[in-house]
């Protein structure tokens, strides 16, 4: 397999594939983390001498042209961040495209609009996203993949375009599979998982493949009622996925068979509602009241996560344990975070999500053993898929 490093781009015109979805408020961007850890590569394949096609998705536009979804901010950001102008044209394809991609001398940048503002990036039609992929072609003589967040989707200029041109992965994808290789082939042991987040359903493919390979998995965040709910306790008001409760007893047998140390909370911190003013309270996890919704895990939990966390040789935590965008229900995660950052091994922070959650309770980067740019690529990685992205590039 040929590494950046190997593949000769000097004088040619690369097209990088990046994941620059990052969260934005009002024309804000709010955590420039992903855009950050595309710099790398960016700046090796500038210093080789090649020009650059960049392509990026923010959000889902489905297809359709959203001035909100618009990469414009980004092109911004990145202008700053690398000291130059982003060639940026307004548009994914077309003659403002291809002729402002000919122009293109080595050493400059050419941003593309998001490239879901076309529908035949995200087709479940291969022809639909093969087309596409060819006119993409056109724009470059070479394909360097880097944008890891979006690994996991079978989309034209992840997984189709690499086809069409000689291609290779990008620094960070590189590095991203490193991290994950060490986390799936023999990890220092005790291993263990921390997961949050809203939903079991989104999660439970990687429980299930975990639930074979961990010492510990502690569960924290939404999806926490619907455990606690198939324990047979109360959860008032809290956010539950009834229809999973079958499927999560399963899951804490299966918990229970493969030795695998299930961590729950024990308390809970309530509120009437969902809202950033809401007074918490805390309760047992035993005695969620039927008018109060869980908002957060309470202290003597987070100190039981965090005591388990600091024991393991490597963690991987994905997702909130409570809705840390309200102050008074960020504290579960914030202990969470700091165990993280106090392990002896390996620790990942997995995701555009939980690594934008650290940064937005104050942790920097450097705090935690890695922090992956991709939230639902490295649960799939975990969960032992394929994944099209990686495939494409021979990883
Ligand atoms: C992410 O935010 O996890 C990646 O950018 C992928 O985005 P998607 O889930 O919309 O494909």
């Amino acid at each position: 397999m040929s590494d950046l490093a190997h593949f000769d781009v000097a004088g040619k015109r690369v097209f990088l594939r990046c994941d620059l979805n990052v969260p934005l408020k009002d024309g804000v961007i709010k955590d420039d983390g992903r855009i950050k850890a595309s710099l790398p590569t960016i700046q090796a394949l500038l210093e080789k001498g090649a020009s650059l096609v960049i392509a990026a998705h923010l959000g889902r536009p489905k297809g359709e042209a959203k001035p909100e979804l618009s990469l414009a901010p980004v092109a911004k950001r990145l202008g700053e961040l690398l000291g130059k102008e982003i060639i940026f044209p307004g548009a994914v394809v077309g003659d403002v495209v291809s002729n402002a991609a000919t122009e293109l001398k080595p050493g400059q940048i050419l941003l593309l609009e998001n490239i879901r503002f076309s529908s035949a990036e995200t087709s479940k039609e291969e022809s639909e996203r093969t087309e596409f992929a060819a006119e993409l072609a056109k724009l470059a003589d070479a394909y360097v993949g880097d944008g890891f967040g979006a690994v996991h989707r079978k989309h034209a200029s992840v997984f189709d375009l690499p086809k069409l041109l000689p291609h290779v992965a990008g620094t960070l994808v590189a590095a991203e599979v490193e991290v994950l290789k060490k986390l799936t082939q023999n990890p220092e042991r005790p291993y263990g998982v921390v997961l949050g987040g809203a939903k079991v359903s989104d999660k439970l493919g990687v429980i299930e493949n975990l639930l074979g390979k961990v010492d510990v998995l502690a569960i924290g965040g939404g999806m926490v009622f619907t455990f606690l709910k198939a324990q047979g306790k109360e959860i008032g008001t809290s956010l539950v996925e009834n229809e999973m409760l079958d499927v999560v007893k399963g899951l804490i047998e299966s918990a229970k068979k493969n030795g695998v140390k299930l961590v729950l909370p024990t308390d809970i911190a309530v509120a009437p509602s969902f809202s950033a003013d809401a007074t918490p309270t805390l309760v047992s996890a035993d005695a969620i009241p039927a008018d109060q919704m869980g908002l957060d895990i309470g202290p003597e939990s987070a100190k039981a996560f965090a005591i388990e966390i600091e024991k393991c040789k490597t963690v991987f935590w994905n997702g909130p344990m409570g809705v840390f965008e309200f102050a008074n229900f960020a504290a579960g995660t914030k202990t969470v975070a700091t165990a993280l950052t106090k392990v002896s091994g390996i620790s990942v922070v997995g995701g555009g999500d939980s690594a934008a959650a650290v940064r937005a309770l104050g942790f920097a980067d450097s705090e935690f053993g890695y922090i992956s740019t991709g939230g639902g690529a490295s649960l799939e990685y975990l969960e032992g898929k394929e994944l099209p992205g990686l495939q494409a590039l021979g990883l």
